[in-house]
């Protein structure tokens, strides 16, 4: 599989190379950037290290390149300052992310699968699915996977237990309004809220925690990298081996939970073929609530600036 970085010279879509290599999975990554010179800079320094990894392929190029990629992850955007919330970025990058998307719309395959991460990645999923003419379940968005690990492995550090045991996923916006759930939460298989050392106090420090700690990777040194890179992988992890995991990653919703013509992470299932159902349970009323209003906060954005 060939999987096409578009930002791949900067912080996420480097990262998201190297968890890519590091992976070992993927065939081919070929790096895209404005930036010509950086975005062949970090091919390279991932080449150099091809021989101790995996047998792929390392290559950079310009959008036209991309074309024949089995998956495009787009990492390209500004990015926001720390005061800024996600969605004030969306008049900065809205117009940057048309002309990626006007780049790739003649030269892209039509079994590709498009994963939008670039901020507000809601929103600029929602415009991928709207301008690319591809089905809508080819167009996914990182959503609250990377929110969603950021929760689970700081619960994990508080707790002192082993943050792959520890299961708790955040749905709704990739922003401020996003929904962790709470009466679904376990580790090691155990009822979160009957686990040692658990309280109210010591979930609602780790929620707020988890809510700020984008502007807080901002503030101390420059922006999500290592993480963001990691959540990337894992999602085309799925795609690549057509795994059909249930992820929190952003989709069109056509009614599951309330939502409608909003993108926006709920239990999703993602294969080769990307979004291949949603999953509905019942929750707690106030978090079936907040999820709804999660997805009237986006739908306003939207009418809004699109
Ligand atoms: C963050 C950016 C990637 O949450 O949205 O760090």
């Amino acid at each position: 599989m060939k999987v096409s970085i578009i930002g791949g010279g900067g912080l996420v879509g480097s990262c998201a190379g190297f968890a890519l290599q590091a992976g070992k999975i993927v065939r081919h990554i070929h790096l895209v950037d404005v930036n010509q010179e950086l975005c062949e800079g970090q091919a390279l320094d991932l080449l150099h290290g091809a021989s101790i990894l995996a047998d792929q392929k390392i290559t950079s190029g310009d959008m036209k390149s991309a074309g024949d990629s089995d998956c495009i992850v787009i990492t390209a955007g500004l990015r926001r300052k720390p005061e800024e919330s996600r969605l004030d970025l969306i008049s900065r990058n809205v117009t940057l992310f048309r002309g990626i998307l006007a780049d790739l719309k003649p030269t892209i395959r039509k079994d590709a699968i498009v994963f939008v991460v670039s901020n507000p990645v809601d929103v600029l999923t929602y415009l991928a699915i709207k301008e690319l003419g591809l089905p809508a379940s080819q167009v996914i968005g990182l959503g609250t996977v990377l929110d969603t690990t950021r929760l689970r492995s700081m619960l994990a550090q508080r707790l002192d237990v082993p943050p792959t045991q520890v299961d708790v996923t955040i749905f709704g916006e990739h922003g401020d309004s996003m929904v962790p759930i709470w009466s679904a939460a376990q580790i090691a298989g155990l009822p979160l809220e009957k686990y040692p050392g658990v309280n109210s106090q010591l979930i609602a420090e780790v929620e707020k925690k988890t809510r700020g700690s984008g502007a807080e990777v901002i503030k101390k040194k420059g922006g999500a990298g290592f993480a963001v890179g990691v959540s990337i992988a894992d999602v085309v992890h799925a795609i690549a081996l057509d795994q059909r995991r249930i992820l929190p990653v952003s989709s069109l919703q056509t009614g599951a939970y309330g939502l409608r013509d909003v993108a926006i992470s709920v239990p999703t299932v993602v294969g080769r073929k990307g979004v291949l159902g949603v999953v509905e349970v019942e929750l707690w009323p106030k978090e079936k609530m907040a999820l709804q209003k999660s997805g009237s906060v986006l739908r306003e954005t939207i009418e809004k600036v699109l």
